[in-house]
């Protein structure tokens, strides 16, 4: 060493010298996936190698789930929802009327993980279990807080015609079931954000996948992560109409707000995801009717974000049609990061197979920047 560090930081033989260090791991490379390609700077997004635009109009949910799992493509897969285990449901009895979805839906894992037996490593039987038990919990819960008895699986229904069957006591129609299974598939995968890699880092301890799975929906219910459709609905409610659209979007812009549904930290080009959901949105029976507005406010919004940041693309995202979807088919806005959670187990459980198939424990080095070694005051 030929510089001494300054009294209160320590020296290079304390902590790692001159290692590379990123904030927020942005940029590292911290792991190798074959599951999905999010690629950002041209807009695409794959699964396995298959374009997501294709696998939304050709594919269903339980295929998807399955060709993440497995790597083969059946388009007949079929997955049903999954009883609720006595003991879970005890437990979601017990939750105040007033829990939020995600703690719901969090207890819920853990509470099914305590139930089952999950050895190490996790199976695609134990990914497949744990994907169509979570549908069942979260209509379970939904219909206990509003003071009605959940509803058992029919298991002759698929997974997301079945969730919506658990949650409203009625069979859905098939466009009803169609739109919502489109968003659970674009929901399904996206790379190494910060939730799968929390089912990562649990997995490569060894730990289960349902602990992998209630860490991944802890990290999720953050509001930089889990998303937020519903604040895309409160934003189209206060532009109200087509005409103050412009204005709107200045004024927010000009306050320093963020314009709900735009702008990614991958995607430079307009959001795939988004452009599948648009499609879906439009082709709906029940679509609300503010969505003719949403398409408006879109236009006007991309105009005046390239004006603002000309060296910034800012593109439509995923929530701004992923909203117009989960309205249209009858979920509650604060249903809307716990639906998210359901579709993203797939992916999560998919990445739990593919970690513990090559583990490694995940185990970064820490910059220390406190003081140096010292005695204790006398
Ligand atoms: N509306 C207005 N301006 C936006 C914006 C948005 N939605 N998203 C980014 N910007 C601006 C920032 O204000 C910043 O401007 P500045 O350089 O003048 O300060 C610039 O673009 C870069 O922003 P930054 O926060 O570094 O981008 P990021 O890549 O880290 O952020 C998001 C990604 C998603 C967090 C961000 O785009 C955002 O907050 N979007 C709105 C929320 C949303 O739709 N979330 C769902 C994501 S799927």
């Amino acid at each position: 060493m030929t510089d001494s560090p300054p009294a209160d930081r320590p020296s290079a033989d304390v902590s790692q010298g001159a290692r590379p260090y990123s904030p927020g791991l942005e940029g590292v490379i911290a792991g190798e996936t074959s599951l999905s390609f999010v690629d950002g700077e041209r807009g695409r997004l794959i699964y396995r190698g298959y374009r997501i635009g294709d696998l939304v109009e050709h594919g269903t949910y339980p295929a998807v789930a399955n060709l993440l799992w497995t790597g083969d493509w059946d388009a007949g897969h079929h997955l049903p929802t999954a009883p609720v285990p006595a003991e879970v449901l005890t437990v979601l009895r017990a939750l105040p009327s007033t829990t939020k979805p995600m703690d719901a839906l969090r207890t819920a894992v853990s509470a099914w993980g305590a139930t089952q037996d999950l050895p190490w490593p996790p199976t695609v039987e134990q990914a497949r279990a744990l994907t169509a038990f979570v549908p069942s919990a979260l209509a379970a819960f939904a219909r206990l807080r509003a003071g009605q008895e959940p509803v058992e699986p029919d298991p002759s229904l698929d997974l997301v015609p079945g969730f919506l069957y658990q949650l409203t006591g009625s069979r859905p129609d098939e466009g009803t079931a169609r739109a919502l299974d489109a968003y659970f598939i674009v929901g399904s995968e996206h790379g190494f954000n910060a939730s799968t890699f929390t089912a990562r880092v649990i997995i490569s301890t060894r730990s289960d996948i349902a602990s992998a799975v209630a860490g991944a929906i802890g990290t999720m219910k953050g509001p930089l992560h889990g998303g937020a459709p519903s604040e895309v609905v409160d934003q189209l409610a206060e532009v109200g109409s087509a005409d103050h659209a412009e204005q709107w979007v200045r004024d927010a812009l000009a306050k320093g707000e963020r314009l709900m549904g735009f702008g990614h930290r991958v995607y430079r080009a307009y959001d795939p995801r988004a452009k599948a959901l648009r499609t879906v949105a439009e082709g709906m029976a029940h679509k609300p009717d503010w969505l003719q507005l949403a398409i408006e406010v879109e236009d006007v919004a991309l105009r005046v974000l390239a004006e603002k940041h000309p060296d910034r693309p800012l593109k439509t995202n995923v929530e701004f049609y992923a909203a117009p979807v989960l309205m249209g088919v009858g979920l509650t806005p604060d249903l809307f990061p716990a639906t998210f959670s359901l579709a993203r187990t797939a992916g999560w459980t998919a990445h739990a197979l593919e970690q513990a198939a090559n583990n490694r424990l995940i185990r970064p080095d820490v910059n220390y920047v406190g003081p140096e070694e010292r005695d204790l005051p006398s």
